[in-house]
């Protein structure tokens, strides 16, 4: 059963507030249940440890100037979340596809930079922001629609960089890749990384981190310097930043070999008691193994199909015994007809399911598939 109410930081908010029957509203209920859980602030949860340890980092190098913000509603405008970080009108990130949205000037916030502008407003230069953040995505064990972010944001005086002899954004960025590199060593002593470039709207230049875990590249977070145009907005004129935002999950899973992000949100104490020292160094020891079962479903698409929603189909229907939705055959007859068969992994991290329990789960995803996103079974 899911609150009615909830408090988010320090606002109350009650459940017709974010689930409505409107279509400037794509919120489904697995979602609405996630509000207000706060894996990051638990002290014995994997999340709540990593937070902790880059707090750590944090206080110990800079001498405990970092204001901290871990408690803020992940209810958020559409001006904090996107406008007053330069996203562009027409970016994806704004798209019902991509973003929740609770109406049309209302969203669940998809980045903890939907914060940035409003702390800097109010005169903080150093500053981490942690939070649960939401997006509408694919299954898989690294995607999850809500996962959680730490953003950090350092604002430098004229001073800082005038004696060094080179200027402010060359300045900003060889300090932010120093701090990043040394948050990586304190946290995995030493682990294979590569920065590449890239691109946010928010900085320039912009550069990501990737760690390799389980034979891959994985992505864990991203930063550069502010534009210039947001510290203006905020009154800081003369002023050069640095910002990042790195993903909880992806470095915890790497951090406490945790295999799949579904499993942060168990409750099942075989992988809650691995936690309870509240400490780094813990690896995750997998209780057991157990089968995944695959299915597969094919449907004639239609022009507003997006593997996202029917991603958000399964994940209605299957919960978290979906573990990945993966498109294995696309096809165009003569008639324009396009095909998709995507097969879906079924598996839980707790139990072994029986093979009644998937075909009903399966027969479910047919059924909702075909009535909610009116494509054509084959
Ligand atoms: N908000 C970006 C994301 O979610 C991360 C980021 C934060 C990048 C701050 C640059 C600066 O992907």
């Amino acid at each position: 059963p899911v609150a009615s109410v909830l408090e988010l930081g320090g606002v109350k908010i009650a459940k017709d507030d974010v689930l409505r029957d409107d279509p400037t509203n794509n919120v489904p209920d697995t979602i609405f249940a996630k509000l207000g859980l706060q894996l990051h602030r638990r002290d014995q949860h994997p999340l709540g440890i990593l937070k902790n340890a880059i707090y750590e980092y944090f206080d110990t190098n800079y001498s405990n100037q970092f204001d901290k913000f871990d408690n803020l509603s992940p209810i958020v405008s559409v001006k904090e979340n996107f406008d007053d970080v330069l996203v562009p009108a027409d970016h994806v990130s704004r798209s019902y596809n991509d973003t929740y949205y609770i109406d049309s000037q209302t969203v669940l916030r998809c980045h903890t930079s939907a914060h940035q502008a409003e702390i800097l407003r109010r005169g903080h230069t150093h500053f981490l922001v942690t939070g649960d953040v939401y997006r509408r995505d694919s299954i898989d064990s690294t995607h999850y629609p809500v996962f959680h972010q730490m953003e950090g944001v350092r604002v430098f005086s004229p001073q800082d960089w005038e004696a060094s002899g080179t200027d402010g954004t060359s300045y900003a960025a060889g300090d932010l890749k120093k701090c990043l590199e040394g948050l990586a060593r304190h946290l995995f002593g030493s682990v294979e990384m590569r920065w590449v470039d890239t691109y946010f709207p928010f900085t320039d230049p912009s550069f990501e981190l990737e760690i390799f875990f389980q034979e891959k590249w994985l992505e864990v977070l991203g930063c550069g310097v502010t534009e210039q145009e947001i510290l203006r907005r905020s009154g800081k004129t003369d002023n050069v930043a640095w910002a990042f935002g790195l993903g909880l999950e992806r470095l915890a899973m790497v951090l406490f070999d945790i295999p799949d992000i579904r499993l942060f949100w168990s409750s099942d104490e075989r992988f809650t008691s691995q936690f309870s020292s509240g400490q780094l160094g813990v690896k995750f020891k997998p209780f057991s193994k157990y089968p995944p079962c695959y299915k597969d479903v094919s449907f004639w698409i239609n022009e507003s199909f997006t593997e996202n929603n029917l991603c958000e189909v399964v994940r209605e229907v299957a919960g978290d015994l979906a573990e990945e939705v993966q498109l294995i055959d696309n096809f165009t007859n003569k008639k324009g007809m396009t095909s998709h068969c995507y097969r879906i992994a079924y598996r839980s991290m707790e139990r072994s399911l029986t093979d009644d329990e998937i075909n009903k789960l399966q027969w479910n995803v047919r059924e909702l598939v075909q009535s909610k996103l009116n494509v054509v079974l084959r």
